[in-house]
């Protein structure tokens, strides 16, 4: 299963390697799969109020009302038609590279299992909605899996009278069956918005709206599409023949071929099955659980940064319970803390020039305590010679920059870039620990813990406390977002900071050497 994964991952961040280099890490889908779900099903649900002005709901009237649409108006109805279908169809697409990609990052345990857990609901919705609304056609392709569907319900024990009788003749098919469609139809999706809203109830502001260019992008491909080949019925029911030929949506039925050679009750024992082992892979083996964050109240003031900061709204600011000066204290909610250590990152007191004998934040992760990153970062530095000496910091889900220590380079690493607390560059730049600092982590726009790198960039600019200290000279700080994939550029920028870190000591090595003979002069 690990070996799998990895490979998955590896495969992953290839490919998205590619669509970075065409779209940027922005517009990268790959980046906004959640986002552009959301997007698809807004689009679903607009074109979809447009056709339900004009839908007939009766045996007859509801393929006629349909073929109005896309004929006589197929400026606008037919228009909308094919964007109701194929954002339906991108929902599908987007929904299982989506699942396929949370699994192999393996980003769906610790607190991350309720995303995973409310998300696999929201597989059988989409293709409820979806069939619910092929069926409202009334075409052969309906007539095809309303059979086939009735017989798959028949096939299990609760259903007393047989559902597929009512499909044996145009006369038994009533009006009242349209209606339960539509109420299907629309109850469907409503009920799926609703998973969907709690789907991203423990994300720190979610990504639920692409960036304007991916958006604009994407709803034109649509809209091309749908002028290009424009979604069209398939010949009208007849339930007295069976129809011999119907052209399948493979992304809503592709269970239905096997229908045909499988028995009814094998099937739902294997859905069925398959939706149970989804919903409980979040505490399948290997599945160790890091310790959560833990407040120390002697020092936490309340500032409210850790709860700013913390990607899966694991922190709550409650009235302080120690009798302190401060009015507020920040208390973690350990079922949904994922141990990214970005809050660490984010409070003021997590500073290694602290004098303290014990070195203990406001906030911290058991397992790896600030203490213990500044005795590796000294460390770490102890052996390097030269003038382009770096401590490279990393995170433990990218490449793992140890095996590029050397004489020259001393590596540091922590769960999430974001953990690394700004004033850790300043100690080791001000106490000449090394020449420079360089980081790394995850891809730009894609970090494990959503938004470590964000954050990271914005204290590095001064955009976002805690920010760096001005003193700290830019120059002396690198960063590439490599991932697993990116080594090799990886290697190119690190050795063009260095080089830049020799450049800058030769060029003081001459300012001093200037000084000396200027004051020599003067002294003469
Ligand atoms: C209609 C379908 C779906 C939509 C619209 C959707 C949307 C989203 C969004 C907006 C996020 C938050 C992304 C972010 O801000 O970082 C998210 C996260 C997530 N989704 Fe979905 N999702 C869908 C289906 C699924 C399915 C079927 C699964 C898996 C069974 C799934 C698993 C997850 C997981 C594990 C996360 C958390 C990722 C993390 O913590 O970084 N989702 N989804
Ligand atoms: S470690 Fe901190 S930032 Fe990360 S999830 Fe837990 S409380 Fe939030
Ligand atoms: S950032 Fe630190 S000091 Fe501020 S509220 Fe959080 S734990 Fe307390």
């Amino acid at each position: 299963m690990l070996a799998l994964k990895r490979l998955l991952r590896t495969g992953f961040e290839y490919v998205e390697d590619w669509f970075d280099v065409v779209f940027g890490a922005k517009w990268n889908p790959f980046y906004q799969l959640g986002a552009l779900g959301w997007f698809y099903y807004w689009i679903v649900v607009i074109s979809g109020i447009y056709l339900y002005i004009f839908f007939d709901t009766g045996v007859t009237q509801a393929y006629k009302s349909l073929e109005y649409l896309t004929h006589e108006q197929w400026y606008a109805g037919g228009v909308m038609r094919s964007l109701h279908r194929y954002a339906s169809d991108a929902l599908v697409v987007m929904m299982m590279v989506h699942l396929l990609r949370e699994f192999a990052m393996d980003r769906f345990r610790s607190s991350r299992w309720f995303a995973w857990f409310t998300g696999v609901p929201m597989l059988w919705l989409v293709f409820a909605a979806g069939i619910s609304g092929y069926w409202m056609v009334w075409d052969q392709l309906a007539q095809y899996i309303a059979i086939a569907t009735a017989e798959l319900f028949d096939s299990l024990p609760f259903f007393g009278e047989s559902i597929a009788r009512n499909f044996l003749s145009d006369e038994k098919l009533t009006g009242r069956f349209f209606t339960l469609m539509v109420f299907m139809h629309i109850a469907l999706p409503l009920f799926l918005l609703f998973i969907m809203w709690i789907h991203i109830q423990r994300h720190a502001s979610p990504k639920v709206n692409p960036p304007k260019g991916l958006a604009i992008g994407t709803f034109s491909m649509l809209l091309i599409l749908s002028f290009i080949k424009p979604a069209v019925s398939q010949p009208a029911a007849d339930l007295n023949i069976v129809p011999t030929t119907v052209n399948l949506d493979w992304f809503y039925m592709p269970v239905y071929p096997f229908l045909n050679d499988v028995s009814g009750i094998t099937v739902w024992i294997v859905l069925v099955g398959a939706t149970a082992l989804l919903m409980m892979m979040p505490w399948m083996p290997p599945g160790k659980r890091e310790l959560v964050a833990v407040v120390n109240l002697d020092n936490c003031n309340g500032c409210s940064r850790c709860a700013a900061d913390c990607p899966f709204s694991a922190i709550d600011m409650e009235p302080r319970s120690d009798g302190s000066v401060y009015t507020h204290e920040a208390v973690v909610d350990s079922n949904h803390c994922t141990s990214c250590g970005i809050c660490v990152g984010s409070c003021p007191t997590a500073t290694p020039f602290r004098t303290k004998s014990e070195l203990s934040p406001g906030i911290e992760l058991p397992e790896d305590r600030i203490k213990e990153l500044r005795e590796k970062t000294i460390a770490a530095s102890n052996n390097l010679t030269g003038s382009d000496r770096v401590i490279v910091y990393g995170c433990d889900h990218s490449l793992d920059p140890s095996a590029m220590a050397d004489t020259n380079v001393g590596v540091v690493t922590m769960p999430c870039i974001g953990m690394l607390p700004p004033s850790f560059i300043d100690f080791v730049l001000s106490r000449k620990l090394a020449d420079g600092v360089f980081l790394t982590g995850c891809r730009e726009g894609d970090c494990n813990y959503r938004l470590g790198i964000k954050w990271t960039d914005a204290r590095l600019a001064g955009e976002r406390d805690p920010r760096i200290r001005q003193r700290v000279n830019q120059e002396r700080i690198g960063k590439f977002w490599a991932g697993l994939t990116r080594r090799k550029e990886f290697f190119r920028k690190l050795s063009e900071f260095r080089a830049g870190l020799s450049k800058l000591a030769a060029e003081q090595a001459e300012d001093r050497d200037n000084a000396t003979e200027n004051s020599e002069r003067s002294n003469a």
